[in-house]
């Protein structure tokens, strides 16, 4: 049987309605180098997105090939509970090392869910250990998202994935998304507002701060809700109520870290210290599943005593620390310090972001925003009263497969087209990219 029609009769793809290719086609990939993804008649495409927002160095890194290649003879895998091993040690090591000051604790996973997820839950824990039982709730951000187990769901904002489970979540408090283009308070521009998405911050926390654990966001960007760039502003804000409430802070990092924005992590735009990071995707260089939660000696101490005070964090998968992923993950991040990626991505981010504004003048883009790496195109049928396009129209979807036929990869969240890039990209390559896309922007007329 051909592979194609094979992978119709036995596979159920993620986040895709199947239907949809019941006439069209999957793209059949076959192998990947640098930007590049190849089909199997070695056709290139640029990987806009890079594959699900993780990959940081570009595909089939000789370093990154080599490191996983050595580990291999050595040790594939082993459980991580009463056993450790050296690239694990020498991992956490980096990376309380790269991260804020008060960070000091390495808790592994295998995902950005997970990585979250074992955030939600040590805070939990943690209070009920520290002589705070009642504070056992989240706040969380509209258009947030965490995850799709059903913790980090319980704590997401993007209804439209996730409404349908509305009834097995817990209960847990919202803000409004800092979405600066559709802000209620239209006359103000960001970068002078009041902020006055934070209100209900204070509000929460004056009358029930008592039972909050802590509260969950991604800095800076809310990625899979609609690539929503927010001021830096924010975010100090947001952790000076935080703190100022004694409530934990957990930065979910899984899409910003690793040099996304044009700093190692978001958070260092703001110069703010969570007592939760969570990191996965650009990991491992975004090679192979793995997931880290860092945190501070006070949690972790309040989980430190004899056995049969019953203060262990149960928790664990069988992947913890997986050798191969820490492998890989070890020469992602030699390569930022022997390459001095994030020095050399200046340049690259600076144009990407100069000539993304470029996409303003074109009649159905509403807005364009930008952080890092990641430049966001929201679509419009009308730019004056800032009126989405009909579902029905599934104009993303249209913009997607206009995209395969000029080589590029690009995913859009309903109508919001965005490119979110790997560091190793070329200028010369991102000008390509933008030419690209430009034309087909340009092709569609908007429909006032
Ligand atoms: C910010 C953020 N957190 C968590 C996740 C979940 O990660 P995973 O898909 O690896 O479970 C994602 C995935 O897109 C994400 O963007």
């Amino acid at each position: 049987m051909d592979l194609m029609e094979l992978d119709k009769k036995v596979l159920w793809h993620p986040y895709t309605q199947m239907k949809d290719f019941e006439k069209e086609s999957l793209l059949f990939v076959d192998h990947a180098d640098g930007v590049f993804l190849y089909d199997k008649e070695a056709r290139a495409y640029y990987d806009c997105i890079s594959s699900w927002w993780c990959i940081i160095h570009g595909h089939n890194h000789p370093k990154i090939n080599a490191s996983i290649m050595a580990q291999l003879g050595r040790l594939e895998q082993v459980h991580f509970a009463g056993t450790t091993h050296e690239g694990a040690i020498r991992l956490a090591e980096r990376l309380v090392d790269i991260a804020p000051h008060n960070l000091t604790k390495v808790f592994y996973s295998d995902n950005g869910s997970t990585a979250c997820e074992v955030a939600l839950k040590m805070s939990f824990q943690y209070w009920k250990q520290a002589g705070r039982p009642k504070k056992e709730k989240f706040i969380a951000l509209d258009r947030g998202y965490h995850g799709d187990t059903i913790g980090t769901m319980s704590v997401g904002g993007t209804s439209g994935f996730h409404s349908v489970f509305a009834p097995m979540f817990f209960d847990s408090y919202r803000l409004p998304s800092p979405y600066c283009y559709r802000c209620p308070c239209e006359k103000q521009s960001p970068d002078c507002c009041s902020l006055e998405c934070l209100l209900p911050l204070e509000a929460i926390l004056e009358t029930c701060g008592q039972t909050i654990a802590g509260i969950i966001l991604e800095p800076l960007l809310q990625a899979a809700g609609g690539m929503i760039v927010y001021p830096v502003r924010y975010l100090g804000k947001l952790a000076e109520i935080a703190k100022k409430y004694g409530i934990h802070i957990i930065f979910d990092e899984v899409a910003t870290g690793f040099g996304r924005t044009g700093r190692m992590f978001a958070l260092e735009h703001a110069n703010v210290e969570p007592d939760f990071l969570c990191l996965s995707k650009g990991l491992t260089g975004g090679y192979l599943p793995m997931a880290a939660t860092i945190t501070t000696d006070e949690v972790f101490d309040a989980f430190y005593d004899d056995y049969e005070k019953g203060k262990t964090f149960f928790h664990g998968h069988t992947f913890t620390g997986n050798p191969l992923a820490v492998a890989a993950a070890i020469a992602s991040l030699e390569i930022f310090e022997r390459d001095a990626v994030l020095e050399l991505a200046k340049d690259k981010i600076r144009f990407l972001q100069e000539e993304k504004e470029r996409f303003t003048k074109l009649p159905i883009v509403g807005d364009v925003r930008g952080i890092g790496m990641v430049a966001v195109f929201e679509l419009v049928e009308d730019k004056a009263t800032k009126r989405p396009f009909s579902p029905a129209s599934r104009m993303g979807w249209h913009v997607y497969r206009e995209g395969l036929k000029k080589g590029l990869i690009i995913r859009p969240l309903g109508d919001i087209i965005y490119l979110f890039l790997p560091l190793s990209i070329t200028i010369d390559e991102i000008k390509d990219i933008l030419e690209r896309l430009f034309s087909i922007l340009s092709s569609i007329k908007a429909v006032s």
